[in-house]
């Protein structure tokens, strides 16, 4: 059985220099099969609000949400390290109010760390929950929670504005974070933002310097057919495959091919016992 990933393998990944992966989950059930794929650590993220609730962006996301599909992905979980993500004004507001979520996600959630948007503007947040023995993932560049601050899904870090991530990423590490996710940088960036730390990086849209990759998983199989960031890479299409076999199966009961012999019980068999 393969070892349980905990916050100490992310620290040994960015010693030894092996890449960290990281993937989206947000049930049970395919929990199970990205825990299964070896990767180092499930995200519940925020982007639930985009990819399960069907929101367009991930503002409306609550603390109720986060721990019910936290709490299902961390029952489906054996291996990888799970973070649940922590959704927008569950911790900005005050720091009291940011442990007690960070725990919430811990206590009702199962989740094993957590997530949260910003740098130095979050750093005594950041320590307060670290100090609660809640360990903190940080993540910066493109933070999806201040779209309307920023001004939409932008490119960040590029020319001087490299120096604030800077600040940004040592101020997250000083306070205590065991990793930071970089979202949406440009490569240049994320390679002198992963030299500086000595925590690991952990890449979306940000080159192939930092130490990890995340992706979220409807856009690695390909489950959307609309718009793809640049920065994704679709490993299959899943969607074409589920929509023709959810089509094949509306035509099948229509044609009444389906369901066949194979699938019916006979007048003879023990009717008590269905599978
Ligand atoms: O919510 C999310 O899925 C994320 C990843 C994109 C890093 O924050």
């Amino acid at each position: 059985m393969a070892a349980k990933k905990t916050v100490s393998t992310f620290a040994q990944a960015k010693k030894s220099g092996e890449k960290l992966t990281m993937l989206t989950a947000y049930d049970y059930s395919f929990a199970r099969m990205v825990d299964r794929s070896g990767v180092d650590a499930i995200l519940v993220g925020d982007s639930l609000g985009n990819v399960i609730l069907g929101q367009p962006d991930t503002i409306s996301v609550t603390m109720d949400q986060m721990i019910h599909h936290t709490r299902a992905v961390a029952a489906g979980t054996a291996n990888a390290l799970v973070v649940g993500d922590m959704p927008f004004l569950s911790y900005q507001v005050s720091v009291p109010d940011a442990v007690l979520n960070a725990g919430r996600l811990m206590k009702e959630g199962r989740a094993q760390a957590v997530k949260l948007e910003g740098g130095a503007a979050v750093s005594a947040q950041i320590r307060a929950i670290v100090d609660a023995s809640v360990p903190v993932m940080g993540h910066i560049g493109l933070t999806p929670q201040s779209i309307n601050a920023m001004g939409g899904f932008k490119v960040q870090g590029k020319g001087e504005d490299a120096e604030r991530l800077m600040r940004d990423a040592l101020a997250v590490q000083e306070a205590g974070a065991f990793a930071v996710v970089i979202e949406c940088v440009p490569a240049e960036t994320a390679d002198a933002l992963t030299k500086a730390l000595s925590i690991p990086t952990i890449g979306i849209g940000a080159g192939p310097d930092c130490d990890g990759q995340i992706l979220v998983y409807h856009d690695l199989l390909g489950l959307f057919d609309g718009f793809q960031p640049k920065f994704v890479k679709k490993y299959a299409d899943a969607g074409e495959i589920i929509r023709n076999a959810f089509g094949k199966f509306v035509s099948e009961v229509k044609s009444g091919t389906f369901p066949g012999p194979e699938h019916c019980f006979t007048a003879p068999q023990n009717l008590d016992k269905l599978y």
